[in-house]
């Protein structure tokens, strides 16, 4: 039993544990309170998430899931930290979608649709129906990052693919099984090594890294207890909601 399935056994507020539903994980029923996402209905039916469970906040894309609601043929997809249970769903996790993955060397790629057509010739197969954008959980214009990285439009297949957290469903429900997802990153890559100016500050900061500056403070950190550990991060000093732009800590030592 899992700590959280552990914890909602014990808890007197049975005001959590009254509206229950029905929920079909891999084809086997649980009855889970109606309120839980799909991760937290998984972990209330006694699965310990291992893989498919990242951030827990819709960031890292870990945990796509495709379900199906009864009455209906269509397949839904979501992220299962995001999305909330529904009756007598089915439902299935596919934390990894096995999706072409080029292997480059960045340093050496030109920003141009020769390029990505190269690496990845499949998407000159995409037929623009649109599956991959209806899709995505994050409400990304994906066939629109596609056809900007199919007429070598790269900063503009980078910028509208931004916010990917590579889940992998659109590969999953794409009929030209592209992987959209891993063109995506390609293209923010390319911009940001080729089309993009220089960001001198990122440089500064990693000089400042490997000039050894943060090795006292990091080796202190290492050397630290669990109760030391936590007595720092209760007592250290955080940017106020309100703060000013050039807010610093006062021990700016780290930075
Ligand atoms: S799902 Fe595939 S074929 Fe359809 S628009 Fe998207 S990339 Fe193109
Ligand atoms: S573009 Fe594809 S991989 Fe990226 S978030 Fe959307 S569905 Fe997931
Ligand atoms: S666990 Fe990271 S997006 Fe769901």
């Amino acid at each position: 039993m899992s700590a959280v399935t552990q914890q909602l056994m014990e808890t007197d507020d049975l005001s959590i544990r009254t509206d229950l539903i029905p929920i079909f994980i891999m084809g086997k029923k649980y009855d889970v309170p109606s309120t839980l996402t799909i991760q937290k209905a998984l972990e209330y039916a006694g699965y310990q998430l291992i893989r498919g469970c990242g951030c827990r906040g819709g960031i890292c894309g870990a945990c796509a899931t495709v379900y199906r609601l009864p009455g209906s043929a269509k397949i839904n997809v979501g992220l299962a930290c995001q999305t909330v249970v529904l009756p007598n769903m089915y439902l299935t996790m596919i934390p990894f979608f096995p999706a072409n993955r080029a292997v480059y060397d960045l340093d050496e790629l030109e920003p141009d649709a020769q390029t990505i057509l190269k690496y990845y010739p499949e998407l000159a197969k995409c037929m623009g129906c649109n599956t991959c954008t209806k899709s995505c959980p994050m409400e990304i214009p994906v066939m629109e990052y596609i056809s900007a990285a199919l007429r070598g439009d790269i900063e503009k297949a980078a910028e509208i693919s931004m916010s990917c957290v590579m889940c992998g469903i659109c590969a999953a429900r794409c009929p030209a099984e592209l992987g959209q997802y891993n063109i995506g990153i390609m293209c923010r890559r390319i911009t940001g090594k080729h089309i993009k100016p220089r960001a001198d500050h990122v440089w500064e900061m990693i000089d400042r890294i490997n000039s050894g500056r943060y090795e006292t403070g990091l080796n202190e950190l290492i050397n630290s207890d669990v109760q030391k550990l936590r007595r720092l991060y209760v007592e250290r000093q955080t940017e106020p909601h309100t703060g000013h732009e050039e807010w610093t800590p006062d021990n700016n030592s780290n930075l």
